[in-house]
């Protein structure tokens, strides 16, 4: 995996190696795709303002996550089926985040099973990401199961009433290979996403399974279900936030689905100061996901009040190149960017990353 330098090498050599269905299911965003370009450039448009001669010696990546020690602030998003990109798919991905001290989050349409992951990798820190079936008999047993299997938080997605408009899955009239299935739903509701002539299979899946009626009471009906943490994924503004840090919620991962919902709205390490600001007499973590591809980019939003950020294609990229070790890999070269970037910026750990270390380029030569 030496040969790997980058995350833009590692991207590079999946785009190569993938099915055609499974490379546009996976790189697409919605629509035009100008989020999906601005989640990147966004991060290019700030600039970090470097202190000298600080003394860096005890550099250290260690923080928490809701009270949980993680080796540097770098985790996994869930990300759907990722058999297709590895045939041992979430297990490899578990098993890498276990190895390097980091979260894993199971997506709720994963192919494998929260049992699988769990057996897989036990000393792992596990999330799992929760979509709400109009049934709420599935919903609750997912729920419970990931309880039960030893998962330490809900991440409830909240900007999926459906899927977003994605062309190249259209074109592909997008299902799921006839060998995979949706492994949490064994016995609960159809493994398969059946194909349509008329688009993607996906989307005709959501539309047909979500609820479309969520509103925020439902984190009230969530904690009447479980007593773990519940972070909301998917919020853009402040006053969402506020909302969902009302109705129960521990954590706010700051998203845009990695521009996979709405095309034009903000890239996410736009929307993150809005909401550190909106929550800054709340007692919650906030983290980010979205075009993180640099340890550059990491120190960014952490400058920016992000606690810790995820990333989800990378760790898809990371599987189809070498399985465990490809993901392994992809998350050392963060490690290894992030820990050259805090000792050449003179913030030696985490916690000396302060808002004064960033600064968008717009405010120069005023
Ligand atoms: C996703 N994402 C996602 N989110 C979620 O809550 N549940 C899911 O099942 C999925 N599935 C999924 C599949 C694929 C192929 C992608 C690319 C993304 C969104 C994901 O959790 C995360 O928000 C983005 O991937 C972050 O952006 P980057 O790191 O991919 O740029």
């Amino acid at each position: 995996m030496e040969k790997y330098v980058s995350l833009r090498d590692i991207e590079q050599a999946a785009l190569a190696l993938l099915s055609k269905t499974a490379r546009d299911y996976y790189k697409s965003g919605a629509t035009d795709e100008q989020t999906l370009a601005e989640n990147k450039l966004a991060f290019q448009r700030l600039r970090i303002r470097p202190k000298c001669l600080v003394g860096v010696e005890r550099c250290n990546l260690h923080t928490t996550v809701l009270g949980v020690d993680v080796s540097m602030p770098v985790g996994i998003s869930p990300t759907a089926m990722q058999r297709m990109a590895h045939p041992d798919g979430e297990l490899a991905n578990v098993k890498a985040a276990q190895e390097e001290g980091t979260v894993f989050t199971l997506s709720t349409i994963a192919t494998s099973s929260i049992e699988e992951v769990a057996e897989a990798a036990p000393l792992a820190t596990k999330w799992f990401q929760l979509y709400i079936y109009n049934d709420r008999e599935v919903t609750k047993k997912l729920v419970q199961r990931a309880v039960k299997a030893g998962f330490k938080a809900i991440v409830l997605t909240v900007d999926t009433p459906l899927f977003g408009l994605r062309r190249a899955d259209i074109r592909n009239k997008f299902t799921l290979p006839s060998h995979l299935r949706l492994a949490n739903f064994d016995g609960l509701l159809s493994t398969k996403i059946q194909s349509t002539d008329s688009g993607s299979g996906l989307n005709k899946y959501v539309e047909e399974l979500f609820d479309k009626s969520l509103t925020w009471n439902e984190v009230k009906w969530l904690k009447s279900i479980t007593t773990l943490p519940i972070i909301a994924k998917g919020v853009l503004r402040g006053d969402d936030a506020v909302k969902a840090v009302e109705a129960g919620c521990s954590a706010i991962l700051v998203s845009n689905h990695g521009a996979r919902q709405l095309d034009g709205v903000a890239a996410s390490i736009e929307a993150l100061p809005e909401i550190v600001e909106a929550l800054k007499n709340y007692n919650v973590e906030v983290y980010l996901d979205g075009g993180v591809s640099t340890g550059t980019d990491v120190f960014k939003a952490l400058a920016l009040g992000a606690k810790m950020v995820f990333v989800g294609r990378p760790a898809l990229w990371g599987l189809t190149v070498g399985g465990q070790a490809g993901v392994q890999r992809m998350l050392n070269i963060f490690r290894t960017e992030l820990q050259y970037t805090l000792q050449i910026a003179g913030t030696p750990t985490t916690a000396d990353i302060t808002k004064d270390m960033v600064r968008h380029e717009s405010s120069y030569f005023l």
